[in-house]
């Protein structure tokens, strides 16, 4: 264990520009579609966040070759049948994509395997996954039923499947894609809510097909994928803890750079404008994932209500969402947003917890949360409870505090922002 993180005020606001690292949830996939496809992939902007360290590290022990270099990783595909049996046991970390993506690959591949993860994976719900893929005709087996890891997995001729997601989850859905992709016949998942389609979009860059048709996604069997350059946007869940510091710090203006703003993803962006933020958004390119630039001035903000179809779209921004409206003057009510308890922690939980430490005036509900401002901040002692964007959340807080906050826990932020903190400095040099 590290020792805390002393963060003090500069009591100055944040100027400048900043290219946030790439895109967490397309990084993975990048990995995981070139490694089943035939041929190279070359990605560019590769997030290289733990997480994504993870996902390279599980392919490379199926013996898909992946070389790291500066400015790119490159994937040797060489399609679905070449992954081969694993030796050793699949080391997932932290990350709870690459746990579930990689067992909607595996169900489909003829060997065993096993995955494990670190002791925050071993409390996250994974029946939501290995449930329906047994009913494609997997064998998977876990601790308690197959809920949590280890899980060990012999995959093989699957069936198509019709089946309705029963929570609003991408990575349910990716899982059950790429099973699909590998079945015979026809799998159809029913998506009653929106959730972040980049598996979707990046079927289609790999040379594949996929339908949507109203709620239903349609995903034929017995695929090839071919593989391809993947150029990989900043990620947007990254960009908010600095769209949210350039929001509620006094004289700050930050401007943040080739963003991926995908349709399912900008929740974030909606809740900041009607919460009166003042952010313009100059949009490059529409085709594929959409990349824009996004700047942010501090602004006078006002309590609103989130929920509903809008919580998939920033479920991953509530605890930065959670800090932003303690500055807001009024009420803020964030709910339908249980998934939260099963995050890398319990957001619910820690946020409140951690935020309230600082002098926030928060409290929990079953499904999200209340928060009361404006409030003025003290420093104190936080803990990140190991959650990359928990740790982040409250590094932000620092820039407003009347005296020091340490934070236990920092190291979290290497899941999906490595220089985060050389990011925050930078803003303050300018
Ligand atoms: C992700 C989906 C979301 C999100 C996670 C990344 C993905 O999880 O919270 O950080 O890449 O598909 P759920 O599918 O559990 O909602």
């Amino acid at each position: 264990m590290e020792a805390k993180k002393r963060l003090s005020n500069p009591n100055s606001g944040l100027n400048g520009e900043l290219q946030v690292p790439g895109d967490k949830s397309i990084s993975h996939r990048s990995i995981m579609f070139g490694s089943v496809a035939e041929g190279k992939t070359v990605i560019h902007n590769f997030l290289m966040g733990e997480d994504c360290l993870s996902t390279i590290s599980c392919f490379r022990k199926l013996g898909v070759e992946i070389d790291v270099t500066e400015d790119k990783v490159i994937v040797y595909g060489k399609g679905w049948d070449q992954l081969t049996e694993p030796a050793e046991i699949l080391d997932v970390g932290n990350s709870g994509t690459t746990t579930r993506l990689i067992m909607g690959i595996l169900a489909g591949r003829p060997f065993h395997s096993v995955l494990i993860g670190d002791s925050s994976i071993a409390k996250r719900p994974m029946k939501r996954v290995t449930e329906p893929l047994m009913q494609f005709g997997t064998k998977i087996d876990g601790r308690s039923e197959g809920n949590f890891t280890p899980l060990s997995i012999r995959g093989g001729n699957l069936q198509g499947i019709h089946y309705s997601l029963p929570v609003a989850s991408a990575q349910v859905k990716s899982a059950l894609i790429l099973a699909g992709l590998q079945a015979e016949g026809m799998t159809e998942i029913v998506e009653l809510q929106q959730t972040r389609n980049h598996t979707e979009k990046m079927i289609v860059e790999f040379g594949g097909t996929i339908e949507k048709h109203g709620d239903i996604i349609k995903v034929k069997g017995g695929q090839v994928l071919k593989g391809t350059d993947v150029y990989v946007p900043g990620d947007i869940s990254s960009a908010a803890f600095f769209m949210v510091a350039a929001a509620i710090v006094p004289d700050s203006r930050v401007l943040l750079k080739n963003v991926g703003l995908n349709e399912t993803r900008i929740g974030i962006v909606e809740v900041m404008k009607k919460m009166g933020v003042s952010i313009e958004i100059v949009e490059h390119s529409k085709e594929g994932e959409p990349i824009g630039d996004i700047l942010v001035q501090s602004s006078n903000l006002s309590g609103i209500e989130i929920g509903g179809d809008l919580i998939p779209s920033l479920i991953d921004e509530i605890p930065i969402i959670a800090l932003l409206a303690t500055q807001a003057s009024g009420k803020t009510i964030i709910k339908d947003a249980e998934e939260l308890k099963v995050k890398e922690t319990n957001r619910i939980d820690a946020i409140v917890k951690e935020l309230g430490k600082l002098g926030a005036r928060i409290h929990g509900t079953d499904d999200g949360m209340i928060i009361e401002g404006k409030t003025s901040l003290h420093g104190g002692e936080v803990h990140s409870w190991g959650d990359h964007r928990i740790g982040m959340t409250l590094a932000v807080a620092s820039l407003l505090t009347d005296s020091d906050v340490y934070l236990e826990g920092a190291e979290a932020v290497k899941v999906s922002y490595p220089n985060f903190f050389e990011h925050i400095h930078q803003l303050h040099t300018k």
